[in-house]
């Protein structure tokens, strides 16, 4: 029996198990403030609940664009003594979150304010959950591994994709193998999260695009996961929408902050489902290729989606019909085969029209076993696929990918 299908019955109880743990566990999620000047507001806020000290986890860029002063000068003024820990770098490693760990220390912090992106939102997650635990980063690899909440987080996004403001989950790399380790735990989700367009508006087109197509790969890995209910349709109906009416306004006009505000609450909302329903093989596979190649996140999924898309049209075409007439992509009463074409169609030509580089020539035929083992190992077993892929069909999928210019 092919190795893929092995592991496709062995995977069968965890994936069970998965279903049910995503049933009865106690969901947290953040409150959410909205708009212009909303991460001013829940600087204020933090101050009504009587946090003293407050330590900004940040990165360099974010301090020297000056993104993080509006909320230091509110703190000021509010007479809350905050430092700024600026070492974040994308893909954190333990030791910037020990260094994290060491500036809360230093500070005596009773509070941890989140100003960047995904990896200074995991940063933070894991400094908040050893700093309140006494438990090392390193022995908080792994699942519930804290058994309690993190020191009170707060976070406000400067890009719009990850969704992590919202999820159970933070990935920590080793600074010498570079091995990433998952630490999922209810107690990393902040207590609030602002989204707000001042501090979005700062990202280029480019990222702008990539975290964008992040956000839409979470809502359609969400809409086609088996895991999918009626709350999640509703989360990822809603991004998909959004994103399809939004992406693009917020490339070609920056400054654009309603355009800024709708992606921010796309990715909020795809971020909402991820935690029942998972991702599947696009994320699986772009995972291999920004390990192997130093490809963003957000540009390897949109490298990766439309083969995913069409792989999974024959399991998947009566639901992408049904989002495609809930998009008022396609006439009422289209057959599911043209309506589910309809929405794939809709999904490459925004593939097409935002600046994401797609080209696959740095792909190497020699790495393609390799990627192909380390994907499907990631994806059997934990990510709930509407249809299973073989070493053959990962393989089409990689030299179609190679095959973009
Ligand atoms: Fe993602």
């Amino acid at each position: 029996m092919p190795a893929a299908i092995v592991s496709r019955f062995k995977s069968l109880p965890r994936l069970n198990m998965l279903r049910t743990l995503t049933k009865v566990l106690p969901s947290r999620k953040p409150l959410v403030l909205l708009g212009e000047g909303s991460a001013v507001r829940l600087c204020h806020s933090m101050a009504d609940q009587g946090f003293q000290r407050v330590l900004i986890v940040t990165d360099e860029i974010l301090r020297s664009l000056g993104t993080v002063d509006p909320m230091v000068e509110a703190f000021k003024a509010r007479g809350i003594t905050c430092s700024v820990f600026d070492g974040v770098k994308p893909d954190p490693t333990f030791a910037v979150v020990d260094a994290g760990l060491a500036a809360l220390r230093q500070l005596r912090g009773d509070a941890i304010l989140v100003v960047g992106g995904g990896s200074a939102i995991d940063a933070g997650k894991v400094i908040s959950l050893s700093a309140a635990s006494g438990k090392t980063p390193l022995e908080l690899v792994g699942v519930f591994k804290a058994r309690q909440p993190g020191l009170p987080l707060f976070v406000v996004p400067s890009t719009s994709g990850t969704g992590s403001e919202v999820s159970v989950a933070a990935v920590i790399s080793d600074s010498v193998t570079h091995v990433k380790s998952l630490v999922a735990d209810p107690g990393v989700v902040p207590v609030a999260a602002a989204l707000d367009p001042l501090v979005t508006r700062g990202m280029p087109p480019s990222v702008t695009a990539e975290t964008g197509i992040d956000a839409l790969t979470h809502a359609l890995e969400g809409w086609m996961s088996v895991f999918a209910d009626e709350q999640t349709d509703q989360y990822n109906r809603a991004a998909v929408r959004m994103i399809l009416a939004n992406l693009e306004t917020a490339c070609t006009e920056p400054g654009n902050l309603a355009a800024r505000d709708a992606m921010a609450l796309a990715s909020h909302y795809a971020g909402l489902s991820l935690s029942t329903t998972f991702v599947g093989y696009v994320h699986a596979i772009a995972h291999q290729l920004g390990g192997r190649y130093g490809i963003p996140h957000g540009r390897a999924n949109a490298m990766v989606l439309p083969h995913v898309l069409a792989f999974n049209l024959p399991s998947c075409a009566d639901r992408f019909a049904r989002l495609a007439r809930e998009l008022g992509l396609t006439a009422p009463g289209a057959p599911d085969a043209a309506a589910a074409q309809a929405l794939l169609n809709r999904i490459n030509d925004l593939l097409a029209s935002v600046p994401v580089r797609r080209g696959g020539q740095q792909l190497k035929p020699e790495d393609f076993p390799g990627i192909i083992e380390d994907a499907l190992k990631e994806a059997h077993g934990t990510y709930p696929v509407p249809r299973y892929m073989n070493e053959a069909d990962v393989e089409q999928i990689l030299r179609q990918i190679r095959a973009v210019t």
